[in-house]
């Protein structure tokens, strides 16, 4: 199914070709003055420019060959050399009733699917979650969502952070604060002889009764803090996980709880978010193929000693800023973060072999991925151009600075959810609804407006562009926001409600009015906007184009009466109606935002 603007650019291409023009040139987009026209081409401008002849000139020619196009209404030269195209009311119709008959509103799939995998989130055992973390997870959703319903096979890994120094540093911490603990690790150092299973549930439940995730919470940025002036804490906590990596089975029977337990809650606080991973592979999980991946860096004469470390130099001749190399294993004899990203990479072509790995990561690690990717480059583990870095700025506080909660601390994720249902709940009342809803219903829409006004805020920026939080602002029913969007998803739902309840039946659409026209016109660009949004990893196009849908709506449903009008009219304003709630519904979905029945 092809949308108008496509149609009308192949018609206009063949007009240009006829006289003997590229057929490229016939590109058209939307209006730059609505009030005037539906369309435009800018082609006759660049001919003119290649071929030194006049632009108005060919754009005359091209009109005169368009004049019998069936679906033009008109067809006009303007200003310089500008082609105007207005759509007849029978295209506008036909177009409206074939995207009200297609159960993707609209959104075509791509050519040739891809295997695609998105890196997103990327939550740390113990250490909180931040603002990069925040955005990682709301753009890395909608980024996967969009994907997936393009048509690529498409997986989204939370990549735990769940391996390192921070896991030594905990193991220390916690014998530190409980000597069960400590006795339970000196006494483990192997495995025991006859250790079974029952063994293990039997040290689970001990572990579950002494170690909460509110211990690790509160014992690991005192055991951070220590750690960077205390030469010999720190020594302990590096010893600590050199043995919890060389496998010490105590150390890792520990280790699993800590990871255990921090991923339940994060799982549940993502999940109220909208944010589900389809994996959850760890850092850890790469550990075995680390060891191999040296030697085969060895092998291919990529790592290089330096200063007692190895490395691998990704820097090239041509660099215009200096690009770092990758520390592969420290001059303490660790593998480091670039290690484990360049493993990752090995062990998703194995499971997945991916065709493209989009990392959704704060832009401030630009450097370490773009020295990743050359790494794994050089060493033949992926393909040039099939590892990307989709960075983003940061959400700051009015200080400008990134968000911080105030008493100063970094944000958690739980705290920032309950902070807007807070709100959601409050402007609810406000908007009257306290006493309307049920409660429990009251409390999910409460949720749901929450997540609208955090990921909307969000994704309605590019995605590069750092925004300051503002919760009132975010939150409210009017204005370029979630919630608005929702308000007038509720709307149509509402009014579908009503018709269904006094039996009218929806039927086909005819547009007539200027503001159904405008409508229908909208409603066809949601192709184009996707499109877009799925080529720039920029979900922005469709908040924008979500925005503009619902304020559109707005004004025909102030122009354009719905269930008072004739029968036929009605029915078809109704499927107009119906027909802009998926749409509106599908975009709000793609940004991981869940419409509420009623608000
Ligand atoms: N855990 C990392 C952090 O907190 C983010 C991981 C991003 N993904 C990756 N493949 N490196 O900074």
């Amino acid at each position: 199914m092809s949308d108008l603007a496509s149609a009308l650019g192949e018609a206009v291409g063949a007009a240009f070709a006829g006289l003997g023009l590229p057929a490229e040139l016939g590109r058209v987009t939307p209006s730059d003055r609505p009030d005037l026209a539906d369309f435009q081409s800018n082609g006759a401008l660049a001919a003119a420019k290649r071929a030194g002849r006049n632009p108005r000139e060919i754009a005359g020619a091209v009109a005169a060959a368009l004049a019998g196009q069936p679906a033009l209404a008109a067809v006009e030269v303007a200003g310089p050399g500008f082609i105007n195209f207005k759509v007849n009311a029978a295209a506008l119709t036909a177009r409206a009733n074939a995207l009200a008959a297609d159960d993707r509103a609209g959104l075509s799939r791509v050519a040739t699917p891809r295997r695609v995998l998105v890196d997103y989130g990327g939550p740390n055992v113990a250490k909180e979650m931040h603002v990069g973390h925040l955005r990682a997870s709301i753009i890395g959703e909608s980024i996967k969502r969009l994907y997936r319903f393009r048509g690529d096979e498409t997986v989204g890994d939370a990549h735990f952070g769940d391996w390192g120094f921070q896991m030594g540093l905990l193991i220390v911490a916690c014998a530190d604060a409980d000597p069960a603990i400590a006795a339970h690790l000196e006494r483990l150092a192997t495995e025991p002889p006859g250790w079974s299973e029952a063994d293990e549930r039997a040290l689970d439940a001990d572990l579950d009764a002494r170690v909460s995730l509110a211990d690790l919470d509160r014992l690991y940025p005192t055991a951070a803090a220590r750690a960077k002036t205390d030469p010999a804490y720190r020594d302990r906590a590096r010893r600590a996980t050199a043995e919890l990596q060389a496998g010490r089975f105590g150390h890792r029977l520990i280790w699993r709880h800590f990871a255990r337990i921090t991923r339940a809650a994060l799982e549940r606080d993502f999940h109220a978010l909208g944010v589900d991973f389809d994996l959850w592979r760890g850092e850890s999980d790469v550990d075995p193929l680390v060891e191999p991946m040296v030697e085969d860096l060895k092998e291919k004469g990529l790592l290089v000693e330096d200063q007692g470390a190895r490395i691998v130099r990704v820097a090239r001749p041509d660099d215009r800023r200096e690009v770092p190399p990758l520390l592969v294993v420290s001059s303490e004899g660790s593998a480091m973060y670039g290690t484990t990203d360049l493993a990752t990479i090995l062990d998703r072509k194995r499971f997945f072999d991916p065709d493209l790995v989009l990392y959704v990561v704060d832009q401030r690690q630009a450097d370490h991925f773009e020295t990743v990717f050359r790494a794994a480059c050089l060493a033949g583990y992926a393909a040039e151009g099939s590892l990307e870095h989709i960075g983003f700025g940061t959400m700051n506080g009015a200080d400008g600075k990134p968000f911080k909660t105030r008493e100063g601390g970094i944000l958690k994720l739980r705290d920032l959810i309950d902070m807007a249902t807070d709100k959601a709940r409050e402007r609810l009342r406000e908007a009257d609804l306290g006493g309307e809803l049920p409660a429990d219903e009251f409390e999910t829409t409460a949720m749901q407006v929450a997540v609208a006004a955090l990921k909307f805020a969000d994704l309605v920026n590019f995605r590069g562009t750092s925004y300051v939080f503002d919760l009132d602002r975010f939150s409210s029913f009017e204005g370029k926001t979630g919630p608005y969007l929702l308000y007038q998803a509720v709307r149509v739902k509402s009014l579908l409600r009503r018709a269904a309840a006094e039996g009218i039946a929806p039927g086909p659409i005819l547009v007539q009015e200027g503001a159904e026209r405008e409508l229908v016109l909208l409603l066809d660009a949601f192709d184009r906007a996707a499109a877009e949004a799925y080529d720039k990893r920029a979900p922005n196009l469709i908040a924008d184009h979500a925005f503009r849908l619902a304020q559109t709506f707005a004004r025909f449903y102030a122009a354009c009466p719905v269930l008072t009008a004739e029968p036929s009219v009605r029915a078809s304003r109704l499927s107009l109606a119906a027909l802009t709630l998926r749409q509106l519904e599908l975009a709000l979905d793609l940004l991981g935002i869940a419409t509420p029945e009623r608000m």
